[in-house]
């Protein structure tokens, strides 16, 4: 399977996971498929970005290098994405967020309680698309054990963004409490997607482990660079706002890094607790992160756990399966164009 067409066949997966529905409830889904890029704000079928669709064709390659058919994954794959979106039309809720993919959000065109329907709706359709491994011939107890595995992993996920939210505005969270918070509500889901494919294919303890940690520091990288893209990114390439982490007083990286060690700390600490963060805090607060070199610390340290990554992969018995290398390889290259990436 090569990358277009498993992003193909990734979301032809995850538009069979939807119900056939009633005139009545069309809505409903018409503006969770605006929110995959299916449909326009007018809810004709369009064909927007949907996104990078990572944690799916890692899990389709996890699958593939544990010695599986990345065929039979696929329903896994749609589940990942979908679980995912259903992640991002809540996080735009909690985060006030009014762009994402460069188009308005969900609940800021039809308001937070649909915004909040739809998001539900759509880890619904997450789990249903899961529960389709069966027709693929994967066995009941695996199935139910993915399942399982799978909403262990969500729940991290909303541990992680109740500490995203706990965490705004507060100074005091540490290098510690930081990556707690980044590998439940970011890590997790990432690794969790290589060790699911790894438990679709069956494979040794000691592989899904590989797979798993392989997973966990890509996913600490991702998330790491995302808050670089959060502060400095370009929004034309991001598709969301200048600096929105700025303007949300989240406690990033750069941030953790900038009050720990700039002699300006104060002055951040006090755009941070006092007064309104509009457009002059946000430049001044920028100001000081740049004089602390926070965006070089955050690129080095995203850095280590990609490093940590590929030594977790190198780490996969391959031997005896046609096309475990192959994928491994590719997913080393999925890793690799994730460094210092602008989107
Ligand atoms: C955004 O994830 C949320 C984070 C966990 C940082 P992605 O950067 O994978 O978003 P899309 O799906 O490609 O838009
Ligand atoms: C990412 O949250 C984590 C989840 C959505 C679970 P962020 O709030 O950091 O990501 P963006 O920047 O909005 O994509
Ligand atoms: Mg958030
Ligand atoms: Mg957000």
């Amino acid at each position: 399977m090569i990358i277009s067409e498993s992003r193909l066949i990734i979301q032809q997966a995850m538009r069979a996971a939807f119900p056939q529905t009633e005139a009545r409830v069309a809505r409903f889904y018409q503006m969770q498929e605006y929110h995959l890029g299916w449909r326009d704000q007018q809810l004709a079928p369009a064909e927007c970005d949907p996104g990078k669709l990572i944690r799916p064709q890692l899990a389709l390659l996890a699958c593939q290098a544990a010695g599986g058919d990345p065929a039979q994954a696929v329903p896994l794959a749609a589940g990942l994405q979908l679980l995912h979106d259903f992640t991002l039309i809540h996080d735009d809720i909690e985060d006030d967020s009014a762009t994402r993919r460069g188009r308005a959000t969900l609940w800021a065109l039809w308001g937070l309680a649909q915004g909040i329907n739809a998001g539900d709706g759509m880890f619904v359709v997450a789990h249903l698309a899961i529960h389709r491994l069966s027709e693929l011939g994967v066995a009941p107890e695996r199935v139910l054990a993915v399942l399982r595995r799978f909403d262990e992993v969500i729940l991290e996920v909303c541990e992680g963004q109740f500490l995203d939210i706990s965490f705004e505005g507060d100074l005091r969270i540490t290098p510690d409490d930081y990556l707690a918070m980044i590998g439940r509500k970011t890590a997790i889901l990432i690794s969790g997607s290589c060790e699911l494919g790894a438990l679709v294919a069956g494979t040794t303890p000691a592989n899904a482990d590989a797979l798993a940690a392989f997973g966990k520091s890509v996913g600490l990288a991702f998330q790491i660079e995302d808050d670089i893209l959060g502060i400095w990114g370009a929004p034309e390439v991001t598709g969301k706002p200048r600096a929105a982490d700025l303007y949300r007083r989240k406690v990033s990286l750069p941030v953790v890094h900038a009050l720990a060690t700039s002699p300006r700390c104060d002055e951040l600490a006090r755009h941070y607790t006092e007064g309104a963060m509009d457009d002059a805090a946000v430049a001044a607060a920028l100001a000081v992160l740049d004089d602390a070199g926070s965006r070089a610390y955050c690129a080095e340290v995203a850095a280590q756990h990609h490093a940590a990554a590929f030594a977790a992969i190198d780490r996969i018995d391959t031997a005896n399966h046609p096309g475990a290398e192959t994928a491994r390889a590719r997913l080393r290259a999925l890793a690799e164009s994730l460094i210092g990436r602008q989107s």
